[in-house]
């Protein structure tokens, strides 16, 4: 079948060696997949010559990284995230045409079904932190209104923990809702101003990312899942651009499209129209579709 004519397995012949014994691969795309892999890895151990113990310790850092993932938590795609991959699968599958919103990761804390909610609704149940009022248009890219666009949102509350994360503590679809726009294409809702948070850090990627010397945190943000008949489904966030991590997120999830203005509003009739005490914050915010392929 070949492997002969490849002789015997050497350094200098590694990747030649392997790659040809999957000739008979039954997938022409794992066939690629793994003639690519295969020749990165080499390099990359031809390059790094580690020891044994090395080569040890990192098949035990991804056994440990396996070892903690259940049905909450998936520590692999933690690892993508960290390393950047997850954003860069994100960029080669969203290229976007220009003036459309741009996407970023979806995040561990998206859950399906959340209450679907009339605009305007305040989605924090618990009435902790600052009031936030969010809103702005659903567009195509010729910049006219989306009917029935349906916005998923979720964000952390204003100590950093999603409701998932804090059980018992938050009330269930604390801070999440689902929205419909009308004929303007406009959404609006009310909500609590989100705080940076660490991403989970108690396992192997915490570990990493602490022997990187590198923090675990993501600054604030809005999560949006916005779908529309005939456009392509955005998966995006919008950032708080004063947070202290805005240019050190650990997931690299932050783009400058998606640094939205967070107006501290000192008007108390618009306080009383939107139900709130005193000050509140303001955040007005539009996306712009790109059409289904
Ligand atoms: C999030 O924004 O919810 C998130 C994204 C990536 C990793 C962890 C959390
Ligand atoms: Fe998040």
């Amino acid at each position: 079948m070949g492997t002969e004519e490849q002789g015997y397995f050497t350094e200098e012949s590694s990747t030649e060696v392997v790659t040809s014994r999957n000739a008979g691969a039954k997938s022409a795309r794992l066939k690629e997949v793994m003639e690519v892999v295969t020749r990165k890895l080499h390099e990359a151990v031809k390059e790094l010559e580690p020891t044994q113990e090395e080569w040890m310790d990192a098949i035990l850092f991804l056994t440990r990284t396996g070892h903690m993932c259940n049905e909450w938590r998936q520590e692999f795609i933690l690892l993508s995230d960290v390393l950047g991959v997850s954003m860069l699968v994100d960029a080669i599958n969203n290229r976007k045409p220009s003036g459309a919103s741009e996407s970023t990761v979806l995040g561990p804390f998206h859950v399906a079904d959340a209450p679907e909610l009339p605009l305007g609704a305040n989605i924090c149940l618990d009435q902790k932190g600052e009031d936030m009022v969010i809103g702005g248009r659903i567009l195509d890219i010729e910049g006219r209104p989306i009917e029935n666009a349906v916005l998923d949102v979720w964000q952390a509350n204003d100590e950093g923990f999603y409701d998932v994360q804090q059980q018992g503590i938050q009330p269930d679809f604390n801070l999440r809702g689902i929205f419909r726009t009308g004929s303007d294409g406009y959404y609006w809702f009310r909500a609590v101003k989100p705080k940076y948070y660490p991403i989970p850090d108690d396992g192997p990627v915490g570990q990493l990312l602490a022997a990187l010397g590198r923090h675990p945190y993501r600054p604030a943000h809005l999560h949006y899942i916005i779908k529309a008949d005939g456009f392509e489904t955005l998966t995006t966030h919008i950032f708080d651009p004063d947070d202290p991590y805005i240019h050190s997120d650990a997931v690299f999830g932050v783009k400058e499209s998606l640094l939205a203005e967070f107006r501290l509003m000192d008007d108390p009739a618009q306080a009383k129209d939107l139900g709130f005490d005193g000050k509140f914050w303001k955040v007005e915010h539009d996306f712009v579709l790109a059409p289904a392929r």
